[in-house]
């Protein structure tokens, strides 16, 4: 069906239909024939930040590898920007998907973190000349200046994070996929990532972030998805997925400290959750404005 590719680096490229199109996607693992995605049917439009949650081995980690081409589809397709994963290669998608591996070590392998930065651009045919300026932007986003000499064996677990996410930062796919990018982390690291994610939203790029941490996506997901058994159980904003208390609870997930208090006031009740401190302080005060006098 698709014939040519979309043009790379550009960011005024849309695609008529939605960024991401997946449908009844099934995926089973050649190894135990182990159905990992159970007919998954899903449009994300472009720019939007969608954020994945579920328990372990509900299926997360394949469907993020099945939106970058790594894997395909058993049956069902997947389109990403207009490109059927099945007709291109891996190589071809990741010009316009960048998928940042849970770790690390399975995605570096350049002698210098300068060049890991450089390889990504590289392989892309961007312009020698104009690979510098993409370097320094990552740099001084990731505050990786005296990394850049480093192997990136030789750096802390977490900075070798950052220059794993810093890699594909500087190919400037036009979505950008993120497994678990906070598990294990430090608070800096945490709050760099935060910061990447809303970066990108603001520039128009789509996230698909894959997460455990319920504050960061209640932070910067404007749509939150839960899996459960290779399926797809709930979606909608944070606000309406936190107070689904049955797919909650089905997922074992908790919601962020202030959401299950929001969600305990009887004040409140039939309110939807609230996601952050201010805001269920003006909630409460608007409900009760002597409450907050
Ligand atoms: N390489 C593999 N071979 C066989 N089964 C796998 C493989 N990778 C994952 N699985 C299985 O597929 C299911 C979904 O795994 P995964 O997508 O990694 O879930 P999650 O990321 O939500 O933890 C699990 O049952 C898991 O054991
Ligand atoms: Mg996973």
């Amino acid at each position: 069906m698709t014939t040519t590719a979309p043009a790379i680096g550009h960011p005024q490229h849309v695609t008529d239909g939605p960024m991401i199109a997946v449908r009844e996607a099934r995926y089973v693992y050649p190894r135990g024939r182990v159905v990992a995605l159970d007919g998954l049917t899903l449009d994300v439009p472009a720019g939007q930040i969608v954020g994945i949650a579920g328990q372990n081995g509900s299926g997360k980690t394949t469907l993020t590898k099945l939106l970058n081409g790594l894997l395909k589809p058993t049956s069902g397709s997947v389109v990403v920007n207009g490109m059927n994963t099945a007709d291109w290669p891996v190589q071809k998608m990741a010009a316009h998907v960048g998928y940042v591996f849970q770790n690390p070590n399975h995605q570096l392998f350049a002698t210098t973190v300068e060049e890991e930065l450089k390889f990504g651009p590289r392989n892309l045919g961007v312009p020698e000349e104009e690979i510098p300026e993409r370097v320094a932007e990552a740099v001084e986003f990731f505050g990786l200046e005296e990394s850049l000499p480093l192997h990136p064996y030789r750096i802390s677990f977490p900075l070798r994070k950052l220059v794993g996410i810093a890699s594909i930062f500087t190919m400037r796919p036009r979505v950008f996929i993120l497994d678990e990018p906070t598990t294990g982390q430090d608070h800096r690291t945490t709050v760099v990532i935060n910061r990447l994610i809303k970066r990108l939203g603001e520039r128009g790029d789509t996230v698909v972030c894959v997460s455990h941490d319920m504050p960061l996506l209640a932070d910067v997901a404007e749509r939150l998805l839960l899996m459960w058994n290779a399926q797809l159980i709930a979606d909608g904003t944070p606000r309406e997925v936190f107070s689904d208390r049955e797919a909650m609870q089905r997922t074992h997930l908790t919601p962020p400290q202030i959401t299950q208090l929001s969600l305990r006031i009887p004040s409140r009740a039939g309110r939807p959750a609230a996601l952050s401190v201010p805001e269920l302080v003006s909630d409460l005060r608007g409900a009760n404005p002597e409450a907050g006098a």
